[in-house]
């Protein structure tokens, strides 16, 4: 986690760090700090909070005469939040600072040994190891002293370096944290995610694992950090502009990405189906995935974290249908430190928005070295996932700022319903007739979504006002949209900070029945589906013991009315498979007008962050 940008050029560097570390402020923002090279001399602010408190301290030096500094916001891992343990950290002489994200995991062994040699630390964090570190092996050339620090770090990093000394460059270097840099004719940018460089350029550079770059004014060069040796890269295009990574008038990245998820959902599946002819192509992914390959699966593993999780336990109800293999779904946390039962009959697929997440990079790294073939579905073109996947699916939703997952979600869910139904086509389990029924379905998804979301949000607004004091909720929801009441109880306790539980209905009787009372709202998701008089059930025993009953229904289900106090109209999809795409939206609508009316800061919650770059 935690936001680093860094600039070389021709114009003055302090507007361009701070509007890049603005874009990346979803990564982190318990404190800030820029640093800058003017007139020979190192200058530096820090601050803790939030990246307006920095931008109040650095008003009236828009203008200073320099361009080449760097930047962070910072998410902590060691030390407080604090001005002392704000980016950027410089060595013993002040002259040389260093922007970090990652973890330094071998930081206190080293900081003993460099305090023993008689360097002064002044904050708590492993970020000023590294400049001591560098100071250490300092003779004059700061790439050679920065290679050599490295050599002797244990632990991620994505890190900039700016010495007073050699004035024209900025060194950076990644390890397990994500890092991209860009460049025009005489300018160099290096930032922790895309967003930060649109304003500027689209031809970006991913720099991999173990590789370092030095950018001056008119080049790159880029070279591994252990050999020395070159690498020549060509830029990658990235099709996203600025505009798309801004709030367009929208109060919140959240709500303006819940908007957009009609949009994105069809973005994600158009050019991969043909629903008249009943047929999905997913030409990315055949290189890494043959239909040879396809055919000899034995069992499908899909691994992620959090939001995207979620996503892979809805896709487990259509993999085994349609495609009629096993499916596991796991947290990417717990599937790297297990005994793995994988191998080339396994298809492992990673779940990742920002393909930066490091445990599910590392629960797709176990699974290659066990031969499975990996196709990860990812938002983020060139992230490191996808980098290290055999073929990605990309979700075309567009950059995602909101710290809340959203557009995310549902576009996730549009890929695996394409990928499910296009393994299900190639292993001959799924007719014609049946794929053009679930495409035309998914087809029906963009507009009924966006003919639902002005209601919705109204309704949710009126809900907002009668439970936003509730200091509880539980969420319920029986089969495919079971991982939807646990995504909805997710969005909500994330970001209004109410704790929220999300639950098989079938197991409320085997203990949260125990919690009813008249406190405690339970959201109850109820599509008339094969499942519905189960659900009707449990809303019935909510109803008995008092409780008050939130339930998103079909329009006009009478039966629902009568039970419970309150409804969401969803309207009806012409197939049930669908339903999770129709009954997410107004429950992340609901937690956000939740959030709201509780003041709460709906784009940047606390203690998250967007990316979670660090175990
Ligand atoms: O970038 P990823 O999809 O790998 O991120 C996974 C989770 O960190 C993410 O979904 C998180 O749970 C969100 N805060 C949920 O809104």
């Amino acid at each position: 986690m935690c936001g680093i940008v860094g600039y070389v050029g021709y114009r003055h560097v302090l507007p361009i760090l701070l509007d890049g570390l603005r874009r990346l402020e979803y990564r982190g923002y318990d404190s800030a700090g820029v640093a800058w090279l003017q007139d020979g001399s190192l200058h530096r602010v820090r601050c803790e909070g939030k990246l307006d408190n920095l931008a109040r301290l650095l008003n009236g030096l828009q203008d200073v005469p320099s361009s080449i500094g760097i930047g962070h916001t910072r998410w902590a891992t060691h030390g407080e939040p604090s001005e002392a343990n704000a980016h950027p950290h410089t060595d013993c002489t002040g002259s040389l600072v260093v922007v970090h994200n990652g973890i330094i995991e071998n930081c206190y062994s080293l900081r003993r040994q460099l305090q023993r040699e008689g360097h002064i630390f002044k904050s708590e964090t492993d970020t000023e190891v590294l400049a001591h570190l560098i100071e250490r092996y300092m003779d004059g050339d700061l790439v050679q002293a920065v290679r050599d620090a490295l050599m002797e770090v244990e632990g991620s990093f994505a890190l900039g370096v700016l010495w007073q000394q050699d004035p024209d460059i900025l060194v950076a270097a990644r390890r397990q944290s994500p890092l991209v840099l860009g460049s025009t004719e005489d300018e160099g940018f290096l930032a922790s995610d895309i967003p930060a460089l649109l304003p500027y350029t689209r031809d970006v550079v991913f720099l991999d694992d173990g590789e370092m770059a030095v950018l001056s004014r008119d080049r790159i060069e880029i070279s591994r950090i252990d050999s020395g040796r070159t690498i020549i890269k060509g830029p990658q295009t990235i099709s996203w502009d600025a505009s798309m990574a801004e709030k367009a008038g929208y109060r919140h990245f959240m709500l303006k990405e819940i908007y957009e998820q009609p949009q994105a959902v069809l973005n994600t599946y158009r050019g991969r189906i043909v629903p008249d002819i009943g047929e999905v192509s997913l030409a990315e992914v055949e290189i890494g995935l043959s239909p040879q390959v396809i055919r000899g699966l034995k069992r499908i593993v899909l691994l992620a974290c959090g939001t995207s999780w979620h996503a892979g336990l809805v896709a487990r109800y259509w993999i085994e249908r349609w495609v009629g293999l096993p499916v596991e779904v796991d947290l990417a946390s717990e599937f790297r430190y297990r005994h793995l039962l994988v191998d080339k009959t396994v298809l492992t697929i990673p779940i990742s928005q920002s393909g930066e997440t490091a445990d599910t990079l590392a629960g797709l790294r176990k699974a290659k070295e066990l031969a499975s073939p990996v196709i990860s579905i990812c938002n983020v073109v060139g992230s490191t996932i996808t980098r290290e996947s055999d073929g990605t699916i990309y979700t075309h939703a567009g950059p995602e700022i909101g710290v809340a997952s959203t557009k995310a979600f549902t576009s996730q869910m549009a890929a695996l319903y394409v990928l499910a139904l296009y393994l299900g086509q190639i292993r001959g389990r799924l007719s014609r007739t049946d794929l053009r029924g679930k495409l035309s379905a998914l087809v029906d998804v963009p507009e009924m979504l966006e003919n639902g979301l002005e209601s919705w949000h109204e309704r949710a607004k009126e809900l907002a006002d009668t439970f936003y004091t509730c200091s509880d909720f539980l969420y319920i929801g029986r089969n495919i949209n079971f991982p939807i009441a646990l995504e909805g109880a997710l969005k909500l306790k994330e970001i209004s900070y109410i704790h929220a539980e999300g639950y098989a209905a079938g197991e409320m009787k085997h203990g949260p029945i125990a919690l009813i009372d008249r406190d405690m709202p339970v959201v109850a998701i109820v599509p008339q589906d094969h499942v519905y008089e189960k659900m009707l059930s449990n809303v019935e025993e909510v109803r008995t013991r008092r409780g008050i009953v939130i339930a998103l229904g079909i329009d006009g289900d009478r039966g629902l009315a009568r039970v419970a106090q309150h409804v969401i109209s969803v309207p009806q999809p012409r197939d049930p498979d669908v339903n999770p795409f129709l009954y997410t939206v107004p429950l992340q609508l609901l937690a956000y007008e939740i959030a709201l009316a509780k003041g709460c800061d709906v784009d940047q919650p606390r203690n998250l962050a967007k990316s979670v770059t660090v175990e």
